[in-house]
């Protein structure tokens, strides 16, 4: 159930749980992107008279009241987004968040503080789920991102109180419907990153899913050895070449065509702008190692793409923070972008170092969607049920 169906909200005490884990550097945030993301419907519950408390959580305190994980210094970034003053409680529960939910007039946002200052939260406790709940009459769930965390203020509160989907997580659910649970065919995913091995329950999901596979980055490389190939000094979990190669199996089974690199560019020394050449993968001297996939598998992914009515892109071909091994990605990157912007493909994609890459290569805002969410996007790719998400259902 979303927003549609909670009736009015008007003088409603609404407990609406986002994620503004924001990257923050000397007590300022630095990419506000989560922030204003979640805007549009603190707007839409606070326009309607609803009493918008905000329930979030900030880095991983564990119970302790860290300085450093305050969500006090979030509260400039979330007021400049929203264009409306923002409340402040120093606690999430007890006499400091009652004292000020009970000053709220209709309309107004107030952030509590940092929902993980509590063991309860993290531990789903009833007793600490009560305790939130006490300071509402309605929850509503917008944060996707955290919703692979079945917490209090994630997945106990929807069990507790009426229960709603906000604007941003009904906008994720639909983006990745459209990409993997009824996407128009074909669909190709692009997976990168650096290790097979925290993402070996993506790839044989994915298999299964998907009509076409590309394994770019680090983890390309077992893949490569896998396949008898030397790949010299590179990044590669040898101990995983027989993960890889089932993986290549259960790909062939399913009729999922895997696209490795054809060619790469290697170097001497893993910092930027290092001297480099692009061979063969059949070629990798012992003295060197992959950076980036070269041209020709540039071409190869291209052309994949080409053939794909929906992308679903997870994790950089390459070594993109070091440029010129940001090449692979980049091209791919907006190569993407223009067949979406001619309406030729449906993009979704995810994952922390995966918006970073597609930002970098100017192609972020031309993606159908860009998800704000890293662990749940990725878990949600490997089939997994998410918490918050199925606490939702379980009302709707
Ligand atoms: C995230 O940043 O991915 C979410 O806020 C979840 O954070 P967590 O991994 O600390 O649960």
């Amino acid at each position: 159930r979303t927003l549609d169906d909670a009736g009015s909200l008007q003088g409603k005490r609404v407990l609406l749980r986002v994620d503004v884990n924001v990257p923050m550097e000397n007590g300022r945030v630095t990419d506000a992107t989560r922030i204003e993301r979640v805007v549009p419907t603190i707007r839409e519950i606070a326009d309607q008279g609803g009493r918008v408390i905000l329930l979030a959580h900030f880095g991983r305190p564990k119970g302790k009241r860290e300085p450093k994980d305050s969500l006090e210094p979030v509260v400039p970034a979330l007021s400049a987004a929203l264009g409306r003053p923002v409340a402040f409680a120093e606690d999430c529960v007890g006499e400091a968040a009652a004292a000020a939910v009970s000053g709220l007039k209709d309309g107004d946002v107030l952030l509590l503080e940092n929902t993980r200052y509590h063991t309860g939260e993290e531990k789903n406790d009833p007793a600490f789920v009560a305790a939130l709940a006490e300071n509402g009459d309605v929850y509503v769930n917008e944060a996707f991102s955290a919703a692979h965390r079945a917490h209090a203020s994630t997945e106990g509160l929807a069990h507790k109180l009426p229960a709603f989907a906000g604007r941003l997580m009904q906008a994720e659910l639909d983006a990745l419907t459209k990409g993997l649970e009824a996407p128009k065919r074909p669909v190709i995913a692009i997976v990168g990153g650096a290790k097979v091995s925290s993402k070996i329950d993506l790839l044989q999901n994915l298999v299964a899913k998907v009509d076409m596979l590309v394994i770019g980055g680090g983890m390309a490389n077992t893949f490569l050895h896998a396949q008898g190939k030397a790949v010299g000094k590179s990044l590669c979990e040898r101990d995983l070449a027989e993960t890889a190669t089932r993986i290549l199996q259960a790909a062939e089974a399913a009729k999922c065509r895997v696209i490795l690199p054809v060619d790469a560019v290697i170097a001497r020394a893993f910092e930027a702008n290092a001297a480099n050449e692009t061979v063969s993968v059949d070629a990798v001297p012992e003295d060197a190692m992959i950076l980036d996939a070269g041209p020709a598998s540039v071409a190869e992914i291209e052309a994949a793409i080409d053939q794909a009515a929906t992308l679903v892109w997870n994790g950089p071909l390459g070594a993109f923070e070091l440029t010129p091994f940001d090449a692979a990605t980049v091209a791919a990157a907006r190569h993407a972008a223009e067949r979406t912007k001619a309406g030729q493909l449906v993009s979704v994609a995810g994952g922390g170092d995966t918006v970073a890459a597609l930002n970098h290569a100017g192609a972020g805002e031309a993606f159908s969607y860009v998800s704000t969410a890293g662990g749940a996007f990725l878990e949600w790719l490997e089939g997994k049920e998410l918490p918050g998400v199925e606490a939702l259902r379980a009302k709707g």
